[in-house]
């Protein structure tokens, strides 16, 4: 087991990596606790679960990542007579954890929580940084609060369970912490896929931690992304706009959208050809999508309602090499321009 901790303005969290389930318990210290799930999870995991302590499910899918599901649960947690002191424990991907971080934070004006991640995107993502929340008029995350967790618990044998799909989705946030920070994180994914994908444990914990270690120090620079942070967005905005007009896998649209990030540095000149052929290749070494499924024109107009503009310009994360990140402010006159440019390249 890796420990990393994440040291930001509330307090410190302890992600533990490569730690098993079974140890939970020792992470509880005996508080009152509360589960928070979803019925996926709970069907495969419950039974593993630390006994005794009740389990609030919720549905399946960004539909459920609502407001309404939060008044569901603090009705249940009122139901458990939760309390301040009450412990919020989320066992589930990313969904489960930025809804539990967010009632947790919220339920009478705050209560301890921790995370089991049991997806690798959240594992390597979504249960560092803080940032909870939930959907509001189909704007993903647009309610939210920034709240750390106490310990996030990775165990990588649940990964096995994970339809193969949304475990190769993982290593593209995995791919991502490489390219905007860290050289050596990149190449270590270029030359250990295959141990990878086949679950080999040393090999997923050196990578998650490594990713998670890139996350936390951009995190702790800037918490509450005023600049330095903005640069995990690495292909979310495209993503983003990929995902509202496609509908397929975060993961999946940020490896396009980062082919599509150093296709546009390319473009301004800023990184070479063959460092974009080598993000390219590592994508597909973990069989990701790099090519847009959508005629990439109506992407502009996505990006145009991301809730990173502003005003005129917005906000990009471009290259200037394999994990030298930038942001650059782009007015949506050039954007288009460019992405038009691009076309040519898609076809
Ligand atoms: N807070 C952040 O900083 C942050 C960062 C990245 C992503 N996110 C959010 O995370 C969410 C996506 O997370 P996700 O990909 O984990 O999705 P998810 O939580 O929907 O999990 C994906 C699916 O896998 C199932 N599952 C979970 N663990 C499993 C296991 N061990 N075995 C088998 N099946 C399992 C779930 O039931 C679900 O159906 C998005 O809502 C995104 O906005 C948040
Ligand atoms: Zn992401």
């Amino acid at each position: 087991m890796k420990l990393l901790e994440v040291k930001a303005e509330s307090n410190i969290s302890k992600i533990l990596i490569g730690e098993s389930m079974e140890n939970l318990p020792n992470y509880l210290k005996g508080r009152k606790t509360i589960i928070l799930t979803d019925t996926y999870v709970a069907g495969l995991y419950r039974k593993r679960f630390p006994s005794k302590v009740p389990v609030i499910e919720m549905g399946l899918g960004e539909t459920n990542k609502t407001l309404l599901t939060l008044e569901k649960i603090y009705d249940k947690l009122i139901d458990y007579e939760a309390d301040r002191t009450t412990f919020l424990l989320a066992i589930g991907g990313g969904i489960v954890c930025d809804v539990a971080g967010f009632v947790a934070s919220t339920f009478m004006r705050g209560m301890p929580f921790g995370f089991v991640s049991t997806t690798l995107l959240s594992q390597v993502d979504a249960s560092v940084g803080g940032k909870n929340g939930v959907n509001f008029q189909g704007y993903k995350n647009m309610i939210g609060v920034f709240s750390q967790p106490e310990f996030v618990l990775c165990d990588t044998g649940m990964l096995k369970t994970l339809d193969e799909k949304q475990f190769k989705a993982g290593f593209s946030e995995i791919i991502k912490a490489g390219v905007i920070k860290s050289a050596e994180l990149f190449a270590y994914c270029e030359n250990n896929a295959n141990s990878a994908l086949m679950h080999d444990s040393s090999t997923l914990i050196k990578m998650i931690y490594d990713s998670v270690e890139v996350k936390a120090k951009v995190v702790e620079a800037d918490e509450r992304e005023r600049g330095e942070r903005r640069l995990l967005n690495l292909g979310h905005t495209f993503g983003h706009a990929i995902e509202k007009l496609t509908g397929i896998l975060h993961g999946q649209t940020v490896s396009i959208g980062m082919v599509l990030a150093a296709k546009v540095s390319e473009k301004l000149g800023l990184i070479s050809s063959a460092d974009t052929d080598r993000i390219r290749n590592v994508l597909l070494q973990y069989d990701l999508p790099v090519v847009p499924n959508t005629d990439i024109a109506l992407l502009f107009n996505a990006m145009k309602k991301d809730k990173k503009r502003e005003g005129e310009e917005i906000h990009l994360v471009l290259l200037e090499g394999i994990g030298e990140a930038v942001t650059k402010k782009i007015p949506y006159s050039q954007l288009e321009q460019l992405i038009d440019d691009l076309r040519s390249d898609f076809r």
